[in-house]
């Protein structure tokens, strides 16, 4: 199988190639210095993707609790002991973690390197690898600090997926669900009828790439209205993530929690028709997400409450909200009246 796409988000052009197997290093470095980052979990992906190339390898401790600054510190030390100069190129191999720290890196070093992204999960395949967003998390929230610097190369191994753990699997499902509701009925009903076999998971994931993809074109920072519907589920599920502690509920079922939360909202608001709410809570739950409020193991409203005030998509001061729509999502202000809070708390179950 392989596929490929062509974005260009703002001025830079951005080519997302899914095929079946690892690619050859020497063919990403196109013979320019490189540096292979990896995490611990995808070193062996990483050293069969450098074959007997040569190319230096940074390999980052696994985990959102190590998306820091010091995992970028260790990167950038790493890209300098390998002699990149400014036309060097930093391949990034793994899932959303080290994708996001290896293209926070390349876009300062020198004031911006060649990016290649090869992503090796689910979640950055659908998501995290597509659109340019870059980032560590920082003072305890998620993704403060970050650039947008799209790749040049995104290339999507269908063969990683093949030893992706349970866990990594569920995490990606979530931001499948949340581009099927953003995106179109097609996509919704092939996720319903998710396996792990190599054409549907293909055949679903160059669908929400493209949708993705799409989207990002329109509005690539996110300064429209366009791209901040990416962020359905996220403003309750980064809060949840941030409260619980960094790295211990995982992206994946923060949003899956969080999108529960938004169709919550949407129907308090008379935005998310009630169908379509239970069509995609019935949905989540059938992938064996947490939907319920408040979370079993999670901070009490309060706290939450808190964790959302730091949220960068925090706008004037404000919280915005997106919320399934008819089709599609919207983005809805926070209805005030400590509504928000009942909704996380359980106390206004729709
Ligand atoms: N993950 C949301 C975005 O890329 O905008």
């Amino acid at each position: 199988m392989e596929k490929e796409f062509s974005f260009v988000f703002g001025n830079t052009p951005s080519k997302v190639r899914i095929q079946d197997s690892l690619p050859d290093a020497r063919e990403l470095s196109e013979g320019r210095r490189a540096l292979l980052v990896c995490d611990e979990n995808t070193s062996p992906l990483a050293l069969k993707t450098a074959g007997d190339s040569g190319l230096s390898l940074c390999v980052l401790p696994q985990g959102e609790d190590n998306k820091t600054w010091a995992a970028v510190e260790s990167i950038l030390k790493a890209a300098r002991e390998a002699g990149l100069g400014r036309d060097g190129v930093f391949i990034g191999i793994g899932g959303g973690v080290t994708s996001d720290l290896c293209a926070f890196a390349a876009s300062v070093y020198m004031r911006g390197a060649a990016l290649c992204i090869v992503s090796t999960t689910l979640l950055g395949m659908v998501d995290a690898a597509i659109g340019g967003k870059t980032g560590f998390d920082f003072l305890g929230i998620k993704n403060l600090v970050g650039t947008f610097y799209p790749a040049g190369k995104v290339i999507m191994p269908l063969e990683a997926l093949k030893t992706l753990r349970e866990k990594e699997w569920k995490s990606g499902l979530a931001e499948l669900v949340k581009t099927a509701v953003l995106g179109d009925s097609e996509l919704f009903g092939m996720v319903k009828n998710i396996q792990k076999n190599r054409e549907t998971l293909a055949a679903c994931i160059a669908r929400a790439v493209e949708i993705k993809g799409r989207i990002v074109e329109e509005d690539p920072r996110e300064t429209g209205k366009r791209r901040a519907l990416l962020n359905l589920g996220h403003t309750f599920g980064h809060a949840l993530e941030s409260a619980a502690g960094l790295g211990k509920i995982s992206h994946g079922e923060a949003v899956a929690w969080g999108m529960a939360r938004s169709c919550e909202l949407g129907l308090y608001l008379g935005v998310t028709p009630p169908g379509r709410a239970r069509d995609i809570t019935e949905l989540l739950k059938s992938f064996g997400y947490e939907t319920r409020a408040p979370y079993p193991t999670g901070a009490d409203a309060a706290v939450l409450m808190e964790a959302m005030a730091g949220d960068k998509k925090r706008k004037s001061g404000k919280l915005n909200f997106i919320v399934p729509a008819p089709q599609g999502a919207e983005i809805v202000p926070d209805p005030g009246g400590g509504i928000t809070g009942k909704i996380i708390n359980g106390e206004l179950s729709l």
